[in-house]
């Protein structure tokens, strides 16, 4: 990284934060198509928002909105008060460092050892040495329920040990915000809650915040602070899991069913 980076990094850096990310009347289409109308969010400190949404509705487009990895026709994406659309490529990696993921396409390093996997987040930046790395992978994986994974390699794993590896390698660089899009797909019913509870314990011991992509409802009972409904590209409706639960509107009541 630049100076000159660094410089108009910390410069833009807010002195005090109540939302984390903000997303303001953002809008994105491809060609005709339209796919985020008018969409707006907010997520707070230590917080987990779970944006519910259609297949195709734009929730992972929302996400590589937000993350600058695709850019918005119109509106403001703010994470920790800077202006992503604004920031230049390395600017943009500094910000990132704070950012988790655990995405869909995600995956492990297949030839790498979970340790590998652990500890190649670390390899572009870090001032950590050996010992504090070694300790680091152990408190991961500890937090993720697997502290004896360390020598395996992910073809020695079942799909819900994949994508507690992967949340743990998210963790290696202790992200401000972790961005989860569909983390239970593919999971059977057991593992999903098992996941959507290390989402919240996750939460709850490194004080992050998150959003959370996901059309599975027993992972937004247990994770959701607070749900927002994508639809037609907009803010739909909003509320806690129990207040929705008791909404009449058809929308709202078909992610119920
Ligand atoms: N790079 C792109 N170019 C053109 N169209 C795109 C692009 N990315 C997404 N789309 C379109 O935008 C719409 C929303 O896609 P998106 O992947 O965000 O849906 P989603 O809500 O995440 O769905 P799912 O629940 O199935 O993951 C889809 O119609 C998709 O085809
Ligand atoms: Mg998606």
């Amino acid at each position: 990284m630049t100076e000159a980076a660094l410089h108009q990094f910390k410069a833009s850096a807010p002195d005090s934060l109540e939302s984390v990310v903000v997303v303001h009347h953002l809008r994105k289409a491809f060609g005709d198509h339209v796919v985020l109308r008018d969409f707006s969010i907010s997520l707070k400190e230590n917080e987990n928002v779970v944006v519910l949404g259609k297949s195709g509705s734009g929730k992972s487009v929302l996400i590589k909105c937000i993350v600058g990895l695709i850019l918005p026709d119109a509106g403001k994406i703010y994470i920790l008060g800077r202006s992503v659309p604004d920031l230049e490529a390395e600017t943009l990696d500094i910000l990132r460092r704070d950012l988790g993921f655990l995405f869909q396409w995600g995956a492990l390093y297949d030839s790498m050892t979970v340790w590998e996997n652990l500890i190649f987040p670390l390899r572009k930046h870090s001032d950590k040495t050996k010992q504090q790395i070694t300790k680091k992978v152990e408190e991961v994986l500890e937090s993720v329920g697997l502290p004896e994974a360390l020598d395996l390699m992910p073809s020695e794993l079942s799909g819900g040990m994949k994508k507690r590896i992967a949340l743990a390698r998210t963790l290696m660089l202790e992200p401000k915000i972790i961005f989860y899009d569909e983390p239970t797909t593919g999971l059977d019913p057991v593992t999903a809650k098992e996941i959507s509870e290390l989402i919240r314990e996750v939460q709850q011991r490194y004080q992050t915040a998150a959003i959370v992509i996901t059309h599975d409802m027993n992972c937004v009972k247990i994770a959701a602070d607070r749900i927002i409904v994508l639809s037609d590209g907009m803010n739909y409706a909003e509320g806690t899991y129990d207040t929705l639960k008791q909404s009449d509107d058809p929308v709202v009541t078909a992610f119920f069913r």
